[in-house]
């Protein structure tokens, strides 16, 4: 497919990661523009997540090239990741079960004094100040995040995302666990990120809700790309029909 947009956001050039035998992600590109919810499906073991998790610097790639906004990005670890500002929304959520809102936001990144104590007054300022952006009803500042519905954790982790400006964010099926409501938070929370500009790879299994949420779509199968379509170009049973048959819709009629 033909782009006519700006330059991409993050562009991937001919991924490559094998485990032993398995070519878990086999020679695979795709880019990400600014503003966009790109989905990423595909099979259980399909290569989604190793794919990025290469992104993220959590897997060193065995080939292929990183760009973020036109220039090669050097990842190798989640550190270089950061430096980009591409961050990582997990499938089982990284969120520290003891601690508030506040300090899972600035967990491993805490505001200091100047004699280097933790600051808990400011962070706590600050996140009320992102959380009433995103998530105007929160009011839990002083629970442990164990004690929150899975939707409010996941606001807690698009925070942490945000505030330290995300541009590129993996979510890694951030709805899996979630009800109704909740998913539906969720999405409104991306439809929030997505008018920043911020670019979104969305790892999801639920069709309906990629046809809701995203722009293009790439599905992926025994590690190599089906294809990317513009999701309105589309109709379920087209993505489905890509997943499950691993061709592009035109070929499979
Ligand atoms: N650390 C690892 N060591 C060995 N094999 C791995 C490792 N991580 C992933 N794999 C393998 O790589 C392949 C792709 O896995 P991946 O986790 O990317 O799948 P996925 O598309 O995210 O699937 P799911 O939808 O189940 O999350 C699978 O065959 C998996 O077993
Ligand atoms: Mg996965």
């Amino acid at each position: 497919m033909k782009d006519v947009r700006a330059t991409p956001l993050c562009e991937m050039r001919d991924m490559q990661k094998a485990f032993g035998g398995i070519r878990a992600v086999d020679h695979v590109s795709l880019e990400l523009y600014p503003g966009e919810v790109h989905g990423v499906l595909g099979h259980n073991g399909a290569g989604k997540s190793v794919l990025m998790k290469m992104l993220s610097g959590a897997y060193r790639r065995d080939g292929g090239q990183i760009f973020v906004e036109g220039q090669e990005a050097q990842i190798d670890n989640p550190r270089d990741a950061r430096k980009y500002n591409i961050e990582t929304i997990y499938q089982t959520l990284a969120l520290a079960d003891n601690l508030d809102a506040a300090s899972n936001l600035f967990l491993g990144r805490e505001i200091t004094s100047s004699m280097g104590f933790v600051n808990d007054p400011m962070m706590e300022a600050e996140t009320r100040k992102i959380m009433s952006r995103l998530n105007p009803n929160f009011r839990r500042y002083h629970t442990p995040v164990a004690g929150l519905s899975g939707g409010q954790r996941q606001s807690v982790a698009i925070a942490r995302a945000v505030y330290f400006n995300a541009k590129i964010l993996i979510m890694d099926e951030p709805t899996a666990a979630l009800g109704v409501a909740e998913t539906q938070m969720v999405a409104e929370l991306i439809g929030e990120l997505k008018r920043q500009g911020i670019g979104i790879f969305l790892i999801d299994h639920d069709i309906h809700q990629v046809k809701l949420l995203c722009d293009r779509a790439s599905v992926m199968k025994n590690g190599r790309l089906v294809g990317t379509v513009n999701v309105a170009d589309v109709t379920e049973d087209d993505l489905l029909g890509m997943i499950i048959l691993g061709k592009m819709p035109d070929q499979a009629r």
